[in-house]
């Protein structure tokens, strides 16, 4: 079953990202949490089996584009489809918003993901993604 995330999944949540290796020092998971419950502009969706959460996935719209992050799915839930219905309703949710395109970032190190957002209909793109701290000047 898929819906809208709350504050009292975080803690899932965060077990769930640091399993599937989405975790990086430099990102606080709850405040990542807490801002994306706390903006229009944001929505973060969970799946869950009975009472256990098994997937998340972040959508975002600027205005602009939409983005999607923190795809995942728990590992013994894999393969199963999950991964799939999430997009589909991060999707729904970025057309909804009249967001006309939607990109995501995948890191350095997890090109393994590459071939699934390929089957979603994705390509590459040759920009090259900068960024900074909001308030590191
Ligand atoms: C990426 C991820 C969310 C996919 O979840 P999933 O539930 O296994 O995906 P699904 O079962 O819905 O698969 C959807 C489609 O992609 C394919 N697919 C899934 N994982 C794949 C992979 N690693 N490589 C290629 N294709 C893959 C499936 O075969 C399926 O194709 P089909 O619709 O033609 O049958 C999951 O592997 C995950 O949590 N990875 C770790 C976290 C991560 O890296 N997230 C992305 C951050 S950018």
């Amino acid at each position: 079953v898929i819906s809208e995330a709350v504050l009292n999944d975080a803690a899932q949540i965060v077990e769930l990202w640091n399993n599937v290796g989405l975790m990086r020092p430099w990102n606080d998971p709850n405040k990542d949490i807490e801002l994306s419950l706390a903006a229009e502009s944001s929505m973060l969706f969970k799946a869950q089996k009975g009472n256990v959460l098994i997937g998340t996935v972040m959508a975002g719209y600027d205005g602009h584009r939409g983005w999607i992050y923190y795809l995942a799915v728990d590992p013994a839930h894999q393969k199963q489809g999950v991964g799939r219905k999430l997009y589909d309703t991060a999707l729904d949710w970025l057309k909804e918003k009249g967001a006309p395109k939607v990109q995501i970032l995948i890191r350095a190190d997890n090109t393994d993901v590459v071939s699934f957002y390929e089957a979603l209909g994705f390509e590459k793109s040759t920009s090259v993604l900068m960024g900074k701290p909001i308030d590191a000047f």
